[in-house]
Order: C-alpha cells, then structure tokens, then sequence
C-alpha cells in the first residue's frame, strides 16, 4: 500500500511546492489544511507528517495554528519555518521578535550529529524568510544547527521524532535542501521510495478498473497534455471499453488532428471519433468579434458538438457511463486561505455539460504536471504531446483578433507552426511557458520585389512564467527572432510584417484576448 505524507497547508504557496519535493523523493504526498484534526490525521494514517511554512507570524492574531494532540501521535513530524516556529511555541519552548529577521542565502552552521543534516559539511548556505525566530527549543530538543539571526536554526527531538527546521528545504537556493528532505522520509520516518511512475500506472489501472467494470468510457482529447495522458491510463486499464471525441474546431494548431490519430487510433488502436465540425465553427463565428462573445460561441459550440456525439453513442440504451476528464492536483486542492485553486476549469472548452449525467473517472486528480509528463512519457505518448506547452481551450481563437475566419485562422496556424518550430530549433521550447504567434486585425504596408503588400504584421508573443498567474517576456536570442521573422515573410502567405511583445504580466495577459 503507498504511504502517505500529510503536508500541513499554513497559507502561501510552500505546500504545493514541499508536497512536489516529497513526491521527487518517490514518496506520496497530500495537502491539508492546517485545521486538520488529531482525529482527521489518525484515520488517514500518514507515515509522516510536514508543516510548512506560512506568511504569518506566530504572534499576529489570528495566526494559523494546529491540533497540538498531533504531536502525540507518533508519527515523525517536521516543520518548515512558520511549522517550525509553530511547533516550539505549541510544545512549551519560546519564540521572539528579534526585529533582524534573514531573508534570502544564509549560513547555517551544524552543532555535533544531526539525523536531518546526516553527513552534512559543518556549514551550508540555506535559504531563509523569517522576521521572528526560535529563541528556545521546548524541553527534550537538542538544537543542531544555527545562523546569525536564528540560534535554533535546526531542532531535532529524536526520541518524539519530532524536528524542525528554519530555513527552506524545498527551495533550491538551499544547498543539501532535497538531501534533508530525503533523510527525513526515508531515514527518520522510514519511509520506502516505492511512488514512481511505474507504480503510479499500476495503482491508477488497477482503480480505474475497480471503478467502471465492464462499462463503457467516453474521453473528449483536447490536444493538450492532461487529457491525452489521461485518456492514455484509461487506454491501457480498459482499451476496448474507450471511445474518445476529437472535436476539430478548426482553431487547434497545424497538424494536432493528424497526430491525435496517429497516436490514439494507429499506436493504441483505440476508437476515436474525429468530428470535423470546422464549418460550423466558423459560420457560427462570422462576424463577431468581441472577444467575449469570440469565447462563449466557441465553448457553446464544442459543447453541443460533443453532446451530439454522447447521443448518438447512447441510443440503444448501453451508451458511455463515464467520461474521462484530466483534472489535475492543483486544480482540486484548496490553499491555506481555504480557496480551491480553480484557475483553469472555469473557462476551459471541454467543460462537461452537465444534463449528460456522466460519472468522473478524474485518474490524475491526485497528479502535479511534471508527474503527467512522466508518466505520459511511460505510457509511450509522443514527445511531442507530453511537452507540449499549455493551450488555451478556445484555441486560436483567442489568438486572432477581430473576426475569426477560415483564412485568418490558416495564415494564424502556418505563422504559429513556423514560431514553435524555430524555438523547438533553438533548443528553448521547455524552457518557455507559452511561445506562441498572434494575428492582430491590421493591415499594413509593405513592400516585396517591385510590388507594394497591404498584409498582417504576425506578433511573437513568448513568455516565462511558473503558473501563468505572472508571466515575463521572454528575452529570446535576436538571431532566433530574426530566423522566425525570416520565415513568417517568407513561408506564410498574408503576412508582410514581423512584431515582438514585450509585455509582461500583469500588465498584460498571456494571451491577446
Ligand atoms: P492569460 O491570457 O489570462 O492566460 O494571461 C493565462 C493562461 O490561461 C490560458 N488561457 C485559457 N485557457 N481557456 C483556457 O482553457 C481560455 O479561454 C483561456 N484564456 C487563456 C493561457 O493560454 C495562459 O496559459
């Protein structure tokens, strides 16, 4: 049975980021909230239990607090800065304002053996973010390690398996971070390394199973990495029970449908239907172009499409029961505020409409991103889906301002196959978040041979970022710009003219519309 360990949610964004740390040492994690109880911790029953750090302070009112009967459990806890402030003051030690908090690389120097630091050199740079610090360890802590400003820098009660820390483990400034973190878990807790993407794959099979028997399974692809992925697990679980709709809007990139094909129906042999309802897309798009309503046709549309195809398969009577959907663990778990991060879903095509009255097989709920590229990559999917960079559902609809037609989405997707394609070249396609082109609704002058153009300018738009939230332009090469403006003139008929954002976000948005 996969053990688990509970990540202790205290606001921010550290659990999400402790909880990927975990994972990498091949051992499952799960967020929970801070309000979690004694009780709540007993009946899942982690084999180890991590706070994480906070925004607050300990002494602000009210600041996040915990059940203090955790501490009695057994089971080996480790706190993170805020958790490690938290578990002095809770279990009767002193925590002070000292008004010099550390901010960024710190030294931390190791007093004598320590089971967290095992094997450590007497000092380390870590990073740190505090304003108060632990002043005295509760009784039975012995204190290993300190810095300028925090002389418990490391605590470590051996006999309670309780252990604290100040400074950022998960952080990569921290040298020896992910070392400490993996001592905790396999040593202190002794916990094996047996969550990899090999037994990810068996324990999601096998639930799948268990959870559809013989019925039959519907999965919408959208071309983007979490539903193919999705629809590859459900594939490998129950193959012949799978039907999956591609619904071609004709705003997906320049050769998405031939390689959903390829790969769902020549490489997994499964049945898929390809509706090509680009006409339908287009007549209902003519004329508009508010970007709003630009969005809501869209979504509207694919939805009935799909309907349609849900209809039709269930006349008869033994139609679908389940549809597939590839919601990941960042869209279901809520933040130490008590909100869902719920960015994506609620504008994203492919929402489900809900009088089909499906029940959710979700096989990556319990997934980061990085794990559905890994194990999109063991489930034998293309390189070129599993790193694909995120899309957005409307497709390039959102990307072409002003009316959307038939031929400014063609001059749209030859300019965004040519953009990718040369930042693929330039080895930078992974390292990017979004790289992409965008069709304003200008024309301009120009001038080619002896005869004067009147065409669209093709805008680059290529962004860093780490949750789409806030995004940087990015400072791509000039000989890459110059190779991708080269060939936007050269290979893409309608254009005559090559521009670069360079708008972050805020103030801008990734997208144009
Ligand atoms: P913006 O443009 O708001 O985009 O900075 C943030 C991220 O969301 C994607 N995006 C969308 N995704 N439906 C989607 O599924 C949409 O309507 C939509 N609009 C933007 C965008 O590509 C970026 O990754």
């Amino acid at each position: 049975m996969t053990q688990n360990v509970l990540v202790v949610d205290f606001g921010a964004q550290y659990a999400q980021l402790i909880a990927r740390r975990v994972r990498e040492a091949h051992v499952y994690s799960e967020i929970v909230q801070h309000t979690i109880t004694a009780d709540e911790v007993r009946a899942k029953a982690p084999a180890a239990i991590i706070l994480s750090g906070g925004p607050k302070s300990v002494y602000e009112v009210p600041a996040p607090s915990l059940d203090p009967a955790i501490y009695e459990l057994g089971i080996p806890v480790l706190g993170i800065c805020y958790g490690a402030q938290l578990m002095a003051q809770q279990l009767g030690g002193e925590v002070a304002h000292t008004g010099n908090g550390e901010y960024g690389r710190t030294t931390v120097t190791r007093h004598g053996s320590s089971v967290l630091m095992h094997e450590w050199p007497t000092s380390v740079t870590c990073w740190m973010s505090h304003g108060d610090a632990i002043s005295l360890a509760p009784d039975g802590f012995v204190v290993t390690g300190s810095s300028p400003e925090a002389p418990v820098a490391v605590m470590e009660d051996v006999t309670r398996r309780l252990h604290a820390v100040q400074f950022h483990p998960e952080v990569a400034h921290t040298e020896q971070g992910q070392a400490l973190l993996v001592n905790f878990l396999h040593h202190v807790a002794e916990i094996p390394p047996t969550w990899t993407n090999t037994s990810i794959i068996e324990d999601q099979v096998a639930a799948i199973r268990a959870q559809v028997g013989d019925e039959k399974v519907l999965c919408a692809l959208s071309g983007g990495v979490d539903s193919a992925v999705a629809a590859a697990l459900v594939t490998k679980a129950v193959g012949t029970q799978l039907t999956c709709v591609f619904v071609d809007t004709g705003l997906m990139r320049k050769n998405e449908g031939e390689q959903i094909e390829a790969t769902f129906t020549r490489q997994f042999g499964v049945e898929l239907i390809h509706v090509k309802a680009q006409d339908r897309f287009f007549d209902a798009l003519a004329g508009v172009t508010d970007p709003e309503a630009k969005r809501k046709i869209i979504g509207e549309l694919f939805i009935r499409e799909f309907e349609t195809v849900a209809r039709d398969l269930g006349k008869g009577g033994d139609g679908p029961r389940f549809l597939v959907q590839g919601t990941l663990y960042p869209d279901v778990i809520e933040s130490g505020s008590g909100h869902a991060a719920n960015i994506k879903s609620h504008h994203n095509v492919g929402g489900l409409p809900e009088d089909l009255s499906f029940e959710l097989v979700e096989p990556l709920r319990s997934l980061f991103k990085d794990e559905v590229r890994h194990i999109g990559e063991e489930l034998g999917l293309p390189g070129d889906i599993v790193w694909r960079q995120p899309f957005p559902g409307p497709g390039l609809g959102v990307r072409i301002v002003g009316e959307v037609t038939r031929e400014r989405a063609e001059i749209l997707r030859n300019a965004d196959y040519v953009v990718v394609d040369e930042i693929k070249k330039a080895g930078l396609y992974r390292e990017l978040w979004q790289s992409f082109a965008v069709l304003p609704a200008v024309r301009t002058v120009g001038v080619m041979g002896d005869g004067r153009t009147y065409a669209y300018p093709i805008i680059i738009r290529a962004v860093t970022s780490d949750d789409a939230m806030t995004a940087d332009w990015a400072r791509l090469p000039y000989d890459v710009i110059e190779s991708i403006a080269n060939r936007l003139i050269r290979e893409v008929d309608g254009v005559n003219r090559v521009a670069l954002d360079v708008t972050s976000k805020p103030p801008g948005t990734i997208e144009w519309e």
